[in-house]
């Protein structure tokens, strides 16, 4: 959602500011702008589209700057909506949502001040413009006192040498070395910059310049120590070609890393005592996450005998959740910044339960307010569309799921899920050959029963998201309460098929789709299944247990997308209107 970074220091600001915001063009990339300061005067270049429209910026001359890539919230995707906005001497990014824009932006209209941009975040600068007396940081600080919402700020002014930052429910970070400082949304974005990284907290505020000082909200000035060995590494899927493809390579390896840290991480959790009295499990997660919440449920609750509800953490947080004594609430998140994310996982916290985090990303927000912290070792994660983090979130699910049944005095053995993968990996290439008929489909149905419809749901919310095809994940019985209707001829239907007990089952449904002139596409670890006529092409998995085969079987379902986003002309890294790490509402 947006990515904002700056630089001060003794080298030229622009190159280090385009470099810094293509590492965050996974969190937008509607448009993009620099703002640089050089003996006062300011150089200022806005385009839409990519950071790569701004690539004549790097010759600018200025050791102080900031800069953006944008996710729209409010306002086109343009170059006039682009940061930074630019409103008398105040030069400003921002990422987050400000909820009380239209009632700031009326005060402002009333005196006399006229607007650039139809965004909200025009309307900070314009407040700390008008509040502004010799000194940048209170202006800020006064400002941020009217302000509803989201906000992480990096702001200049043309007569101080230095940038303000506050936060407030959108991350932000700091790092410095050498006289040379940085403010970013992410660690990532400062890979191999510094060697000393700060994690702002909520209304915390931060004065880069001659020196580099933190404030509390009242604007006393607070000690922070750097965090501990978060150093910013730069662990992007190395290579060439698709980040969505190098990823999905580094799938059985996130799995195996995850489970080979999984004893270190569930003993400094302190979880174990928690797990024997856990009565209720409440998970909360969004997208992907949230299907990797569904596939722990049915682990769960067929291992482990307690009751486990998963819910999407936007409708969560607004629903007044009866959260029962003995809850342990487990919040799921790839980049552990998510908004509905955070807000569903503090009401949990507060209404009682334990709180444990699944987390990819260790100095996240989501990390911070846990009571319990179980890591993910995916690495970054830089496509949009995410993959190997929704497997990692599998391994350490199934993980647990082993620890919640021997605290319950039950026995259970994971297969080896990471060497499945690997397999399911080379096997998976042959779907490159299906890809062509999704591509010139009009719409596609996924479904499956128990563990395969998470599989199903979550394979559909792939083919959506970088093909913009309709698609839906369907329960495999319920398809003829409805659904069937929107069968016609050569409607692709793909049919996850792993448990035993169920097989038959969803072949019924496979039999009812080939029927009404449906493309039956198998997906499936019964070879003698491949074989029956309805069946129009298949995949054979490596076989695996059909509880915990999601980790495994939605492995060809990404590279399906994948692929079907190629056929059709569309960069499956940088899907349209989405934003990798959503921390807005
Ligand atoms: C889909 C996708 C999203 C995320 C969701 C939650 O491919 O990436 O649906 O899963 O926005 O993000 P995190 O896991 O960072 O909380």
């Amino acid at each position: 959602m947006c990515g904002i970074v700056g630089y001060i220091g003794k080298r030229q600001a622009a190159p280090i500011l385009l470099e810094g915001l293509k590492r965050l063009e996974y969190r937008g990339y509607d448009s993009a702008g620099i703002a640089v300061f050089h003996a006062g005067e300011l150089f200022l270049m806005k385009r839409k589209g990519s950071v790569r429209a701004l690539s004549r910026a790097k010759g600018a001359e200025g050791s102080l700057g900031i800069g953006h890539t944008r996710w729209a919230t409010h306002g086109a995707p343009s170059a006039r909506n682009a940061h930074p906005h630019v409103y008398r001497n105040i030069v400003l990014v921002h990422n987050g949502i400000i909820e009380n824009a239209e009632d700031l932006r009326r005060e402002c209209l009333a005196r006399g001040e006229r607007f650039a941009s139809e965004t909200d975040s025009e309307v900070i600068a314009h407040l700390i413009a008008h509040v502004y007396r010799g000194d940048l940081l209170c202006a800020v600080r006064e400002s941020c006192s009217r302000l509803e919402g989201a906000y992480a700020l990096a702001v200049m002014c043309k007569e101080e040498e230095r940038i303000v930052c506050v936060r407030q429910k959108s991350p932000l970070v700091v790092a410095e070395e050498d006289g040379e400082q940085f403010v970013a949304s992410d660690l990532p974005a400062l890979a191999g910059k510094a060697e000393r990284a700060y994690v702002l907290c909520d209304g915390e505020y931060v004065s880069l310049g001659k020196a580099l000082t933190f404030y509390d909200s009242a604007l006393n000035p607070i000690e922070k120590a750097p965090e501990k060995g978060q150093q910013a590494q730069d662990s992007a899927a190395k290579g060439r070609g698709h980040f969505m493809l190098r990823e999905m390579a580094e799938i059985p390896a996130a799995m195996a890393k995850t489970a080979q840290n999984f004893e270190k991480e569930y003993q400094n959790s302190g979880l174990c005592e928690v797990l024997c009295h856990a009565e209720y499990i409440d998970i909360i997660a969004c997208g992907t996450a949230y299907h990797a919440g569904l596939c722990a449920k049915y682990a769960i609750e067929a291992a482990v005998r307690i009751p486990v509800r998963v819910s999407v953490a936007s409708e969560y947080r607004y629903m007044d959740p009866i959260v029962k004594r003995g809850t342990l609430a487990v919040a799921i998140s790839q980049s552990g910044e998510t908004a509905d994310t955070l807000a569903a996982a503090q009401l949990a916290k507060a209404k009682g339960a334990n709180l444990l985090a699944i987390v990819n990303v260790q100095s996240s927000s989501l990390s911070r307010i846990a009571e319990h912290v179980l890591m993910t070792y995916a690495g970054q994660e830089v496509a949009v569309a995410a993959t190997k983090s929704f497997n990692a979130q599998l391994m350490a699910l199934y993980l647990l799921t082993e620890k919640l049944a021997r605290a319950k005095g039950r026995t259970l053995s994971l297969p080896p899920l990471a060497k499945a993968a690997k397999e399911a990996l080379v096997r998976s290439e042959a779907v490159r050959a299906w890809a062509e008929r999704f591509a010139a489909a009009r719409d596609a149905i996924f479904i499956g029963r128990g563990a395969d419809y998470c599989t199903a749901l979550e394979g559909s919310l792939k083919l959506k998201e970088i093909t913009y095809l309709p698609s839906e994940g369907y329960p495999a019985g319920e398809l003829k309460h409805g659904t069937l209707a929107l069968i016609g001829e050569d409607t692709p239907v793909v049919a996850v098929v792993t448990e035993e007990g169920t097989a038959r089952k969803t072949m019924n449904a496979v039999h009812e789709v080939a029927a009404r002139s449906g493309k039956v596409f198998l997906v499936t670890m019964f070879a003698e299944l491949c074989k029956e006529k309805e069946v129009f092409a298949s995949l054979l998995l490596p076989k695996t247990s059909g509880l915990f085969s999601p980790a495994v079987a939605v492995i060809p379902l990404q590279k399906l997308a994948y692929h079907t986003a190629l056929a059709r002309g569309n960069d499956p890294d940088k899907p349209r209107n989405l934003a990798k790490s959503v921390t807005v509402e």
